[in-house]
């Protein structure tokens, strides 16, 4: 069984993400013992390939670098980034280097669907000793793990969680509207949209290339869906032609109305900074940009505000980023480095002070990060957790891919009709 699938439960501690064909938690894979690094590191040249090339992520990148070089002073950090948010151009070029059997030490790859593809194309192979070494499920929720498992193979390493249904606001912006209440739910906030665009906001919301308008599209179907029906979208039974899904697409293509004209090449960092800039109201990102406002010197409450996609408080719209050990990888001690820096708690806490996100260990202190992630922290606990489609939690990449395609036809020929049959074909085609 290579399905992981999700289930939307209120949890009190930990992920409410059950993967079928998971170990069932952490469990020591036959004959591997735990794996630390020798001191100073295993020597030679160490490649990371992430999509954190620029701004604010790079930040997070280079806490992690800098880091790396102190504690292993024999490996030499070599950074294979390839700019595009979500990995826009940056999956291809990987794909081309694993299929040419010149792959990196290790890659960005998300926790649950996506991981799946790599494991099946024989791409990565389990990192249980590296896991073991670093705690295993006594720092690591359980049900993370999972979403990282199959079998009783523990395929990468968690370095953080992301939150994806976030509204990032300016208000100074809202006040042009005289807007002071967090809307109740998307109709509430399409009122509010156009009360902006009456006040005289010509980009009451932004967007970006084509991965930014299918993010901000699944946070609208968690908010009209409900987190349940949403999580039932993944399944051979998902109802792609409900009244709900229907009601989604037509928010959606009202939304697109008040927002600014993209091209597919436009990134994430100018559609959050059409807010910083005040140029626009509002604009639906994971809380990578949190670190873009703090980047800017902007101040938490005072310069910009942030709020669950209305519709959607209770629910996380959940991402994992976490780093594998490719077959073939040409320095593997030097990986395990990494892997065992990225693991743990002094370096999840460098990495996600500067990323946004939240650390993947349940034992980094929540006092030690500002008011954003500690609230991010607060929801991960109490919220449902489901996955994100756009980084590869929900589903696998043939089946987000052709999600995008037609969510970028849709960008441009607005028929809801085509968009509703698009997504119902490629539900069909991909449910497993
Ligand atoms: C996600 C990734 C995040 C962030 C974002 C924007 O897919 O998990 O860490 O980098 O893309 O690029």
């Amino acid at each position: 069984m290579r399905g992981l699938k999700f289930i939307a439960i209120t949890m009190a501690a930990g992920l409410a993400l059950t993967a079928c064909g998971g170990a069932g938690g952490q469990g020591e894979k036959a004959g591997e013992t735990s794996e630390m690094s020798k001191p100073g590191g295993a020597g030679g040249d160490v490649g990371v390939f992430t999509w954190w090339a620029a701004g604010s992520e790079k930040e997070g990148l280079n806490a992690l670098e800098e880091m790396f070089k102190e504690k292993y002073p024999n490996d030499t950090f070599k950074n294979l980034a390839v700019a595009g948010g979500a990995g826009s151009n940056a999956k291809a070029k990987l794909a081309a280097d694993l299929q040419n059997n010149n792959p990196p030490d290790s890659f960005q790859g998300h926790a649950g669907a996506e991981l799946l593809d790599y494991i099946d194309a024989d791409q990565i192979v389990p990192v249980n000793g590296v896991i073991d070494g670093l705690g295993g499920d006594k720092v690591f929720p359980a049900n993370l793990l999972e979403l990282l498992t199959v079998g009783d193979s523990i395929y990468s390493v968690p370095s953080n969680i992301h939150r994806a249904n976030v509204v990032w606001a300016n208000p100074k912006v809202l006040a042009k509207a005289k807007i002071t209440e967090t809307p109740k739910d998307v109709e509430a906030w399409i009122a509010d949209m156009k009360k902006l665009k009456a006040a005289g906001v010509a980009t009451p919301i932004t967007v970006a290339g084509t991965w930014t308008q299918l993010h901000l599209f699944e946070t609208i179907l968690i908010a009209d869906l409900g987190a349940d029906e949403y999580v039932k979208l993944f399944t051979k039974e998902g109802k792609w032609d409900s009244d709900q899904v229907k009601k989604a697409v037509s928010h959606y293509k009202q939304i697109l109305s008040y927002a600014n004209t993209a091209s597919d090449g436009d990134d994430w960092p100018g559609a959050t900074d059409m807010v910083i800039d005040g140029k626009a109201a509002y604009n639906v990102m994971g809380d990578w940009a949190v670190a873009e406002f703090a980047a800017k010197k902007q101040k938490d409450g005072k310069d910009y505000i942030y709020f669950p996609v209305p519709g959607s408080d209770g629910v996380f719209d959940f991402l994992a980023d976490s780093f594998t050990l490719p077959k073939g990888a040409k320095n593997e001690g030097g990986a395990k480095d990494w892997l065992n820096l990225v693991g743990s708690a002094e370096g999840q806490k460098a990495f996600n002070l500067k990323k946004g996100s939240i650390p993947a260990r349940t034992d980094v202190p929540v006092e030690d990060f500002p008011p954003y992630q500690q609230s991010a922290m607060k929801s991960f606990k109490s919220d449902k957790i489901v996955p994100s489609i756009a980084h590869g939690a929900a589903v696998r990449v043939a089946w987000s891919s052709d999600m995008s395609s037609a969510i970028s036809k849709f960008y441009s020929d607005k028929d809801e009709a085509a968009l509703l049959a698009a997504l119902a074909k490629a539900h069909e085609k991909n449910a497993q």
